[in-house]
């Protein structure tokens, strides 16, 4: 059976956990700061099926206290819900004063599995994208730091990871009817993503877009990453080194 970072390279586990951990009391130094200065902090996750949302997710959570971080992983829209304000139903999950909030998938939703799966019409889509600027930067001016970060895999590698969990009975759950039609949309999805990053690109909610390809890369570099980019003056930045290869900054201008 794969294991789960089967497609991992270059970084023993070894070495691999010593980092991992060491980021990680970083991010408790800004968790404390953010609880005692009742800073909201917003980071959102996008990408595609097995992009490894959860598993970074994970790591930036294993640490830090439960009470003030709050994981928010929506399911399918409910009735209700596409009768109401599209924003609507993720409001009540933003961060308080003191809280991390950390999306895996998040309103844009409408830019990328909605359209590609057909659940928006393209007028939908369209009034999400007048309107998501809009929405973040009332966020912004009320407090709330936002950090978008798109995970970017390759198809060879997506391929596998989808196959590998067909195969793991601890994977099961993750399983949907939405991946299962992936690989066969890639091209939807990547021009979904290219309008994504193009169209709500801002400077105060900037995109990041991570190669995941290496799970270990990937997560030491965003949890590094946020440890940079979240204002605290009690972190150590030089153990976060950040690796252009494997974070770019506003993604859009590479397209
Ligand atoms: P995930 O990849 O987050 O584990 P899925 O692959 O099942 O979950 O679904 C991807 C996303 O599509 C989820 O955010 C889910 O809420 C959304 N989604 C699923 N069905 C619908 C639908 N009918 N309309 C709108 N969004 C949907
Ligand atoms: P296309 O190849 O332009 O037809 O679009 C590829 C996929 O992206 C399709 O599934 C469209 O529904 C979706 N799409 C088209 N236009 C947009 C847009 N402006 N923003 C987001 N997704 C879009
Ligand atoms: C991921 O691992 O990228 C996601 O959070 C789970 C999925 O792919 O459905």
């Amino acid at each position: 059976m794969p294991k789960d970072d089967h497609a991992d390279t270059g970084l023993s586990k070894k070495e691999y956990k010593r980092r991992l951990r060491a980021l990680q009391i970083e991010l408790v130094k800004i968790q404390r700061r953010a609880i005692t200065h009742g800073h909201r902090i917003l980071v959102i996750f996008e990408g595609r099926d097995a992009a490894g949302k959860d598993g970074v997710i994970k790591r930036i959570a294993d640490h830090l206290s439960p009470r003030e971080t709050r994981i928010v992983a929506l399911g399918k829209p409910s009735d209700r819900d596409t009768r109401s304000w599209y924003f609507q139903r993720y409001a009540p999950h933003l961060p308080a004063d003191g809280e991390i909030a950390l999306f895996n998938r998040s309103w844009y939703n409408r830019a990328g599995v909605e359209p590609v799966m057909g659940f928006a019409s393209d007028q939908e889509v369209e009034a999400f994208y007048d309107n998501v600027g809009a929405f973040e930067q009332m966020l912004v001016r009320d407090g709330t730091q936002i950090l978008k970060y798109y995970l970017d895999i390759s198809r060879d590698e997506q391929e596998r990871r989808l196959a590998a969990r067909d195969q793991d009975p601890l994977k099961q759950w993750k399983k949907s009817p939405i991946d299962a039609v992936a690989l066969q949309k890639w091209d939807d999805y990547s021009a979904a993503r290219n309008a994504m990053l193009t169209r709500t690109e801002y400077a105060f909610a900037p995109w990041y877009a991570v190669h995941t390809d290496d799970k270990r890369m990937a997560r030491l570099n965003t949890l590094g990453h946020m440890i940079r980019t979240i204002e605290c003056p009690d972190t150590d930045k030089s153990i976060a080194t950040v690796d252009p290869a494997v974070i770019i900054a506003s993604p859009r201008d590479r397209l």
